[in-house]
């Protein structure tokens, strides 16, 4: 067997020893978003250090667990905490937590981040939902030998970010009148920041926010046939577009500031959509 696909079923067995619940619904919960699961009615936590062979995030603020429950009555599987690729984590293991729950059930990923700004019309504090990606400058996590019990060789990522969610989160946006810009996200490899001429070649890219995450999860989510949609909290506009440093704190403030936004935004998408399935 596909080394890579063994540890993902030993993971899943390990999962499926202590849980045998069913989400319809993936969220992975970025920067800033981490108090999101206080919000939904849990049914149960898995630690991921419990599961066996599963990689360990290790950065600052990132407590790492899986928590099973209910957005209003859609069952959802939420990730809080996910692992980076500048960790030092084969990128197979960067999304292998995604793949667990598309294994468990979830047809639907909502994926959440913190960016920062390149569009020169956004500002520290946006909302920005993720239209597309550039994922060119980290691995693919479907080098190597095809998986094909997971999905094909060569999958389409034309619409990665489903047209149809992407509707129902713009009209979210509208009725709860919370300022939703859209743009294309560019999946950097970190961790450090970005110098400012990357900035200028991301954005002659037509990148619009730039961040460490992401990219590489929905490339694994849509080889297994997820339907996927993103959010982006832009916490700062990237570097050379203010004066002054980069700082980790800066990020972490500006989500904080956004939080309670971004969870009303996420929450009320979830149960939009969960309604249109
Ligand atoms: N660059 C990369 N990742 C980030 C940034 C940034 O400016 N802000 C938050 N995550």
């Amino acid at each position: 067997m596909n080394p890579i696909y063994k540890k993902v079923i030993k993971c899943y067995d390990s999962l499926r020893a202590v849980t045998d619940f069913q989400p319809r619904l993936a969220l992975v919960l970025g920067t800033g978003l981490g108090n999101f699961a206080d919000c939904i009615r849990v049914v149960q936590t898995v630690e991921y250090s419990s599961i066996e062979d599963f990689p360990i995030s290790t950065v600052e603020g990132h407590t790492g667990r899986y928590v099973f429950g209910y957005v209003d009555a859609v069952p959802v599987v939420v990730m809080q905490g996910r692992v980076h690729y500048y960790e030092g984590y084969d990128i197979s293991d960067v999304v292998l937590p995604i793949r667990l729950m598309k294994l468990m059930g979830a047809e639907i990923l909502m994926v959440t981040n913190a960016s920062g700004g390149i569009c020169e019309r956004f500002q520290a504090g946006d909302l920005m939902l993720i239209s597309d990606h550039i994922s060119s400058f980290v691995p693919s996590p479907l080098r190597g030998a095809n998986i094909d019990e997971l999905g094909t060789r060569f999958p389409d990522m034309t619409d990665a970010y489903d047209p149809g969610l992407r509707t129902i989160i713009r009209a979210v946006a509208v009725k709860e009148n919370i300022p939703l810009q859209e743009g294309i996200y560019i999946q950097l490899p970190g961790p450090q920041f970005e110098t400012p001429a990357e900035i200028r070649m991301a954005r002659a890219l037509g990148a619009d926010a730039v961040g460490m995450s992401t990219a590489c999860e929905v490339i694994a989510a849509r080889h297994m046939g997820m339907r996927v949609c993103g959010i982006s909290c832009v916490s700062n506009m990237a570097a050379g577009m203010t004066s002054g440093p980069l700082l980790h704190e800066d990020v972490q403030q500006n989500v904080d500031e956004a939080a309670p936004r971004f969870e009303r935004l996420v929450w009320k998408s979830i149960v939009s959509i969960a309604r249109s399935i």
